[in-house]
């Protein structure tokens, strides 16, 4: 897709079907997730689960409901992507870096033509638990990961369609006088 197409399709879905997304599908999206900036070079402190454990995404549902009362805070899209951030990631620049990663693969989602939305709401709700909840244990990730951003990523009956762009954020222009 064009990159101005991709910028003027993309908007955050909140339906999905069941469909699964496909191998070759997930490995681009993640992909797209590596091929970013991070601050003075800080790689190495961040990390990508691709989730697509039924299990794991109902229980990440269900723990969240019964802490904020919130219906499921990944609409039922069957592909999480989960960032996440070691303890020796530069604390002032771990939402900057999550970021950006969760922007890339919301990108490349709408790239392949599949909806996709960032979030972060279960993430602040389920990272105040002990062992920041039961689906994450249940991942078996390395020791010390702790979530920072997450993508859902599904196919949607949703059509991708331009939007009528509305400017919300003001944007100044300062060149020479
Ligand atoms: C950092 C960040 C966190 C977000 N977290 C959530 C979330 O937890 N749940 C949700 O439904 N949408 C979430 N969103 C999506 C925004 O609500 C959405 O981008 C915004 O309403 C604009 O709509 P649009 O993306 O369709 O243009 C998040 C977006 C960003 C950038």
């Amino acid at each position: 897709m064009e990159f101005d197409h991709v910028l003027d399709v993309r908007s955050s879905v909140r339906r999905y079907t069941d469909e699964p997304v496909s191998e070759e599908d997930i490995e681009k999206i993640v992909t797209a997730g590596e091929k970013v900036p991070v601050g003075h070079f800080d790689f190495k402190n961040y990390a990508i689960a691709a989730i697509t454990n039924k299990k794991v995404l109902d229980l990440l549902t269900e723990e969240n409901q019964a802490l904020s009362g919130r219906g499921n805070p990944i609409y039922g899209a069957p592909l999480l992507l989960l960032i996440m951030n070691t303890p020796e990631a530069r604390e002032d620049s771990i939402k900057f870096n999550a970021g950006i990663m969760a922007e890339n693969m919301h990108l490349k989602a709408v790239d392949l033509g599949l909806g996709s939305i960032c979030i972060y709401s279960f993430i602040r709700t389920l990272n105040k638990v002990e062992g920041y909840g039961k689906y994450f244990q249940a991942l078996h990730l390395p020791e010390g990961l702790k979530p920072a951003m997450a993508v859902a990523v599904g196919h949607t009956p949703m059509p991708q369609r331009a939007r009528r762009f509305t400017p919300r954020i003001p944007a100044f222009r300062i060149g020479e006088e």
